[in-house]
């Protein structure tokens, strides 16, 4: 019998505690096992080592780990995923969803990616730096049709993307692809609002880091899969690469997926409201929020989310004196936390990110992102109403834009990615 998402979160990894007689995930932190029968040892280790899941003699934590491997089923449940495998953070999941191709097409000097901007500074550092020996070559989503080749191994997208919140139509995207496989980064919406791998994407990647350990106390990534040879590569470069979860950060992660959905629901209610509040605020240029009549709400995503990103008619005079007037608000990077999370992309997440590809991607100087927390709404419109009003007193009137920043929105224009 299939259960409902919510009851999915609370009950997803526990299907054996009942034959465990446990009530809580088990946490197993040895990094090696006692291997009494070499044969079965030897057999074991070979399967593992190049992509098993799982063996009849477990060898060492790097090659396979219990509690990990719960955590994964987990997921993969909830992204509607028959595998996922986990990493020691969502950098080393993107990588190696890189280092893969290498593994699947071994014949191909640089695998071809495409990719679209904006995604998260980190990943598009990864991307162009050209570390992995893939060749990317960055397209807009109406590119994608044109663009793609025979010879192309991977799409990467990010919906909503960080920070700019817009969506992509992931049943266009999977059409325009013709057939490539399309690596979807949901970290922003988690499975309580999006499962990609529903309309055809074939690889969804989540830094765990964010909603899904939800406490800023994990840092981990996972990426999921229906794909039994995509799943077997992943776990075959996490073997070579070491990249691994922590048995620690599987358990808080486990401790914390079935709480994601109220969790997720709560702060997308007060980001709501909050979107609205700075819209209506002289200081704040304009507001990147989701659209209520969206055309893929209720479809795609079921939720407007709790990330909101502003700007400030100051540009970045204003929001570095946002950033340190707020006192609730935690002048921070990361997402998805119980508390909210307040920072600058252009000055810190995607600081890395060439200013001339930054700009044309939307995030110019005064931009700031807000990662709704549990808070309530009224003393989080207090705390900002406080922080823009300063704010306003220390940053120079009409403060102007990096110079080559996009035109700056009139006061008060709403746009809604
Ligand atoms: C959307 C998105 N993807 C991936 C990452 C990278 O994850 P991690 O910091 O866990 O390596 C981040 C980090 O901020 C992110 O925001």
């Amino acid at each position: 019998m299939g259960y409902d998402f919510d009851t999915s979160a609370v009950h997803a990894g526990r299907e054996d505690f009942l034959e465990l007689g446990v009530h809580t995930a088990p946490l197993d932190l040895s990094s090696t096992y006692p291997i009494p029968d070499l044969e079965e040892g030897t057999a074991s280790l070979e399967a593992l080592a190049h992509g098993a899941a799982d063996a009849p003699q477990k060898i060492y934590s790097r090659l396979n780990q219990p509690t990990v491997a719960r955590f994964e089923g987990a997921l993969a449940k909830l992204e509607g995923a028959e595998h996922a495998v986990a990493y020691a953070s969502g950098m080393a999941a993107l990588t190696a969803v890189l280092l893969a191709l290498r593994v699947r097409h071994p014949e191909d000097a640089r695998p071809h990616v495409l990719a679209l901007r904006p995604i998260y500074g980190g990943s598009d550092h990864l991307l162009d730096h050209g570390l992995t020996g893939c060749e990317v070559e960055w397209v807009q989503a109406n590119e994608i049709a044109r663009k793609v080749r025979p010879e192309t191994r991977l799409i990467i997208a990010e919906t909503p993307a960080n920070p700019t919140l817009k969506w992509l139509d992931l049943e266009q995207l999977v059409a325009d692809a013709q057939g490539t496989p399309v690596l979807v980064d949901s970290t922003f919406a988690t499975p309580v609002l999006q499962t990609p791998i529903a309309h055809g994407v074939t690889l969804v990647l989540h830094s765990a880091t964010k909603f899904l350990g939800g406490h800023g106390d994990v840092l981990a990534g996972i990426v999921a899969t229906s794909d039994e040879e995509w799943a077997a590569a992943l776990r075959h470069v996490r073997v070579i690469t070491g990249a691994c979860m922590h048995p620690m950060a599987a358990y808080l992660c486990l401790r914390s997926l079935p709480t994601l959905p109220l969790r997720v629901r709560r702060a997308t209610e007060t980001a709501t409201e909050l979107a609205d509040f700075l819209a209506e605020q002289p200081a704040v240029s304009a507001v990147h929020y989701p659209k209520a009549d969206h055309p893929l709400l209720g479809s795609q995503m079921l939720g407007r989310g709790s990330l909101i990103s502003f700007e400030l008619a100051g540009g970045y005079e204003a929001a570095a004196a946002v950033m340190k007037a707020v006192k609730l608000c935690v002048p921070a990077v990361s997402l998805g936390s119980t508390d909210t999370l307040i920072q600058h992309p252009a000055g810190l997440t995607h600081h890395v990110v060439p200013e001339e590809q930054r700009v044309a991607a939307g995030i110019t100087a005064g931009m700031i992102r807000l990662s709704v927390g549990l808070e309530s709404f009224e003393d989080l419109r207090r705390d900002l109403s406080q922080a823009l009003a300063l704010a306003a007193t220390t940053a120079p009137a009409a403060a102007p834009e990096q110079p080559s920043a996009a035109a700056p929105q009139a006061p008060n224009s709403r746009v809604e990615s």
